[in-house]
């Protein structure tokens, strides 16, 4: 075995054992919930920004809160991390099954033909890059590149949509199955499956493009074509660096893009969904996710991270920091979930990674002891009492550190990877799409005079 297959080899053996110490302590937890079929209108207990809201079943991912699982399309996601690659997760979250050797032959030709987008790669060159928020950038790039789609989207017809009135009492939504209520994607479906199923590959393609070129702008450096015979991983590094990445590199990347794919209901799943349920372009759509995305309660928790830890200094100041934050109630930055209230699966993997990578990098090396340190800290006062322990975020910042990837590129990467996730539930949605549009409830006031403008003496303020 050569030094670079061992190197590869000790990555896989730390996804196995992240995966038996999972399994180790999890296995007295309780069984899944609802997992069934669900009969429309269905009862549930919701509250304040929709948590607890069932809006749609889906068969793509299954997260499990209390035992720390996460699953996608039946596969436990440390299976996936340990022998699988990008692609073929992609393809398995479209698709609904893990391809066949010519399946993801055929997939990852698509992929590789997608991945060059020259105009919109010109054309982005153009904006001033440097200066703009790396999310920003990325959110232009995807619509510039639905530019080059164009045709294909203006040749898709959408039918007669049928309307219904939204404020129906005592509820909006119809039972599902009746006939008239199944009704934008009934027409030419086939033709219209295939070509939505291209704009998919062709959104996974080049948003890694665009993420790579952002990369590139920021530095002052021309963007690098991309490389048809590299994995999705190799070749996002490649366009990044423009140098290829080695075996152990690729393994890492592609890990981290198994990791990020897909979560549930998050907030950039949902909004990229609220946007395709209207039935508006599906980069748009995209563009909202990575609008979501860039949020530090979502997928910009890891720039954060970094710089918490850079602000911390060394591991002996990690008490005395923390104390500081405990006392004041604040949040730290990577714990805590709004669905793990056990490890996150996803920080088991990182965190063993990063500390494997930062063990021949002195400088990651005192931020990972930081971190760890940290871990112990916040598990040791709020683990047991709040169920706050390290989330995906907090160790893929050390992980992406050890390979050099500038820390404003995290969240971009973090979108390179979810937009998987992102367009296999439009996909799955649209087949049997009822536009979003829960309720708020009212509490303001009623019966209120209009005064003109030219008689209105001093402002009046709504309680
Ligand atoms: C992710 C997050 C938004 C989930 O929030 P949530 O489900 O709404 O949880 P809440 O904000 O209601 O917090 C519940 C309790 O846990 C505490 N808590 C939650 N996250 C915490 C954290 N990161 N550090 C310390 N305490 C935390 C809250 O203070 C609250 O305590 P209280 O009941 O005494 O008021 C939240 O944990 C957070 O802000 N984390 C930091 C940002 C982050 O890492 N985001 C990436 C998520 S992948």
């Amino acid at each position: 075995m050569t030094k670079l297959h061992q190197k590869t080899q000790e990555i896989t053996d730390l996804v196995l054992k992240a995966q038996a110490k999972a399994y180790a302590e999890t296995s007295s937890e309780p069984e899944p919930g609802l997992t069934q079929p669900i009969q429309w209108p269905v009862q549930c207990l919701v509250g304040p920004g929709l948590e607890g809201a069932i809006a749609c079943e889906s068969q793509i991912g299954y997260v499990n809160g209390a035992k720390g699982w996460l699953i996608y399309r039946g596969y436990d996601i440390f299976e996936l991390c340990a022998y699988s690659t990008y692609e073929e997760v992609a393809y398995l979250l479209i698709h609904g099954h893990i391809p066949s050797k010519s399946e993801l032959n055929t997939f990852k030709k698509k992929l590789a033909l997608y991945r060059y987008i020259p105009e919109t790669q010109e054309t982005l060159a153009q904006f001033p890059i440097k200066k703009m928020q790396p999310m920003s950038a990325l959110s232009l790039g995807t619509i510039l590149m639905g530019q080059e789609f164009n045709e294909i989207i203006a040749s898709a017809s959408f039918g007669k949509l049928i309307s219904s009135d939204e404020d129906s009492i005592p509820m909006e939504t119809k039972p599902r199955g009746e006939e008239h209520a199944i009704y934008e994607f009934k027409a030419k479906k086939l033709r219209r499956q295939n070509i939505t199923l291209n704009v998919c590959y062709h959104l996974i393609a080049g948003v890694a493009t665009i993420t790579a070129a952002i990369a590139r702008l920021r530095e002052g450096k021309p963007v690098v074509k991309p490389d048809p015979n590299l994995s999705h991983a190799a070749n996002l590094i490649y366009m990044m660096t423009g140098k290829h990445p080695s075996p152990a590199e690729e393994r890492i990347m592609d890990i981290a893009l198994i990791l990020h794919a897909d979560h549930g209901m998050n907030a950039s799943t949902f909004a990229s969904m609220v946007v395709a349920s209207t039935l508006s372009d599906i980069y748009l759509s995209i563009g909202s996710g990575i609008a979501a995305l860039n949020g530090p309660l979502h997928g910009g928790a890891n720039e954060q991270v970094l710089k918490m830890l850079q602000k911390i200094k060394n591991p002996q100041r990690v008490k005395s920091w923390y104390t500081h934050a405990f006392e004041r109630r604040e949040k730290i930055t990577g714990f805590g979930h709004r669905v793990y209230k056990a490890y996150d699966p996803r920080a088991r993997v990182l965190g063993p990674l990063a500390e494997h990578l930062a063990y021949d990098d002195p400088d990651t090396r005192n931020l990972f002891l930081i971190a760890k340190n940290l871990e112990a800290e916040v598990i040791a006062t709020l683990g047991e009492q709040k169920k706050i322990f390290p989330n995906v975020d907090f160790y893929s910042g050390l992980v992406y550190r050890t390979m050099k990837i500038p820390s404003e590129l995290f969240t971009p990467i973090f979108a390179v990877s979810r937009v998987a996730g992102w367009t296999a539930r439009i996909l799955e949605y649209l087949k049997n799409n009822r536009i979003f549009r829960p309720r708020a409830m009212y509490t303001g006031l009623f019966n209120q005079k209009y005064i003109p403008a030219r008689t209105r003496t001093g402002t009046k303020k709504n309680p």
